[in-house]
């Protein structure tokens, strides 16, 4: 188990998040460790002290490392917690000095109070049943992120104690190597970028998105529809499930197939749905969103409209698309629903470790994240990674977006790491698209009033990121449609 075989390293170096772990002389100590590559792009090494004596003084010294020390956390304590701030905008006053992890443990002793129970119908503080066991313990920790040991059973809950702006993502429990991405898989994406220029039956096929259907279908993955019954598609909750059977019946119908995958107790599954390929190719492309929720802390509402209830209607639209229009694809196409994203990319995470194990060719994915919100008076946004991904695959999707929805403005963004990063780190090419070229800005962002009825949530927005999305598909496999005649 990690804890205890990690913890009793002792020390923590946590990089900057743009550090170039290449500048590790090859024979060092610390070059020989697999980093933990935190969401936000920090690597974290669990080390010890004799390693870090030998380390050149001027690494140590880079601006935004740090070494720290590691307590030993209690026994019962075997998960471990990485948590750090997000990048997103707020209006606290610079140079505010507080402790915001101080509220995750105020939270915990709140709960140790909490009844629980089914009249409280609190899917958040129940699991299946159980009562949580709220004991936790910070290991270590910096301004912007923290090392915390937590209770297994806290594996369903803790990102509703985190205090906002934080996130939080369970640490595998083997450190597996990052396998970077093959050179040829590279440049196999080079050539589709170079070749992309404008085709009309792009544009029509793309512009088939309908942005009426996808107010349907927010509606009822938020349960504004209150006859979908859904409150929350927290990854523990019965919603969830609920959510993951529907989204399986919607693309079924579209001619995939489509399968409910498990991949850790208690979690709702991910939805896995392919439509196969005309010409004998292992080549695939996949396009992905995540569909668990995440809500306020003490609310059973976790409705996920825009996060990630955006980026799972884009993908249902595309599915509409392909059926509406009949269209078939020269390579193996993949849809993906994930969940367990909120906990740490826990779905994304178990789908391409299983895809590196069995050898799958990915040309590309894309993962769709949070699409709909910008501020009053912002142009429509599409947002691209600034760290985690594969550059050529994010430069083909800004090429695609000039093109096909020239109505965006395309920029970078600091907003880390959806589950494109579980990708990444399998070494298959990826990147993301977001609805900000800048920090998040959503002030519903993990928040139960996370609804699609608000101002701010631009369903037309969502379609032009859509249209990108699904333009990068049909120029990435290649497509016929029935001929005119059948
Ligand atoms: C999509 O294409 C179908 C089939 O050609 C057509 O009936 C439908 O109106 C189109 N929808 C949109 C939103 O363009
Ligand atoms: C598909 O291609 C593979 C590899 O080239 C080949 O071994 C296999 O026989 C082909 N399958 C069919 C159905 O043509
Ligand atoms: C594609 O993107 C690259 C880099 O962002 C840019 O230099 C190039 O001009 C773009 N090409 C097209 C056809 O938009
Ligand atoms: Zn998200």
């Amino acid at each position: 188990m990690i804890p205890s075989s990690l913890v009793a390293l002792s020390y923590l170096f946590v990089t900057a998040p743009s550090f170039d772990v290449s500048r590790f002389p090859q024979d060092s100590c610390i070059a020989q460790v697999n980093p933990y590559l935190a969401p936000g792009g920090r690597n974290v090494y669990f080390t010890d002290k004799t390693c870090l004596d030998t380390l050149p003084i001027e690494l140590l010294q880079v601006p935004g490392t740090h070494t720290r020390r590691v307590k030993t956390p209690k026994e019962e304590l075997t998960r471990l917690l990485w948590v750090e701030r997000e990048a997103v905008i707020t209006n606290e006053p610079s140079g505010f000095v507080r402790k915001p992890l101080d509220t995750f443990f105020e939270r915990l002793e709140t709960m140790k109070t909490y009844s629980f129970g089914d009249a409280h119908d609190s899917q958040q503080y129940v699991l299946q049943g159980q009562s949580v066991v709220p004991h936790a313990e910070m290991l270590a920790h910096g301004h912007t992120y923290g090392l915390i040991a937590i209770h297994p059973s806290l594996e369903a809950v803790f990102d509703s104690l985190l205090p906002i702006h934080w996130r939080g993502s369970l640490l595998p429990e083997f450190h597996t190597a990052q396998v970077p991405v093959p050179s040829a898989a590279i440049e196999r994406v080079r050539l589709i970028r170079d070749s992309v220029k404008f085709d009309p039956v792009v544009a029509s096929l793309v512009n088939n998105i309908s942005v009426p259907q996808m107010k349907n279908d927010i509606r009822f993955l938020t349960g504004e529809d209150e006859k979908s019954g859904i409150l929350s598609r927290h990854s523990f909750s019965s919603g969830i499930r609920v959510a993951a059977a529907w989204i399986k019946e919607r693309i079924e119908e579209t001619g995939a197939t489509c399968d409910l995958v498990p991949f850790l107790p208690g979690f709702g599954p991910n939805v896995i749905c392919k439509y196969p390929s005309t010409v004998n190719t292992t080549e695939t492309v996949l396009l992905s969103a995540h569909y668990d929720s995440r809500g306020s802390f003490g609310s059973t509402r976790a409705p996920g409209g825009d996060d990630d209830g955006s980026g799972t209607i884009s993908i249902l639209s595309i599915a509409y698309a392909i059926a509406r229009r009949e269209i078939s694809f020269r390579k193996n196409v993949e849809l993906c629903l994930f969940a367990g994203e909120e906990q740490g990319l826990l779905g994304s995470r178990a789908y391409a470790k299983e895809l590196r194990s069995v050898g799958a060719d990915l040309t590309l994915m894309v993962q769709a994240d949070m699409l709909a919100y910008h501020a009053a008076g912002e142009p429509a946004q599409l947002g691209l990674p600034d760290l985690i991904g594969t550059p050529e695959v994010t430069q083909l999707v800004a090429n695609l977006s000039a093109i096909y929805s020239p109505e965006l403005s395309v920029g970078f963004t600091p907003a880390c790491c959806s589950d494109h990063q579980s990708f990444h780190e399998q070494g298959f090419p990826s990147t993301q698209v977001f609805e900000r070229a800048g920090p998040i800005a959503d002030p519903m962002y993990h928040n139960s009033g996370d609804l699609s009825d608000r101002e701010g949530y631009d369903f037309e927005q969502v379609k032009s990121i859509a249209k990108v999305q699904f333009a990068t598909l049909l120029h990435a496999t290649g497509f016929d449609l029935p001929s005119e005649d059948d």
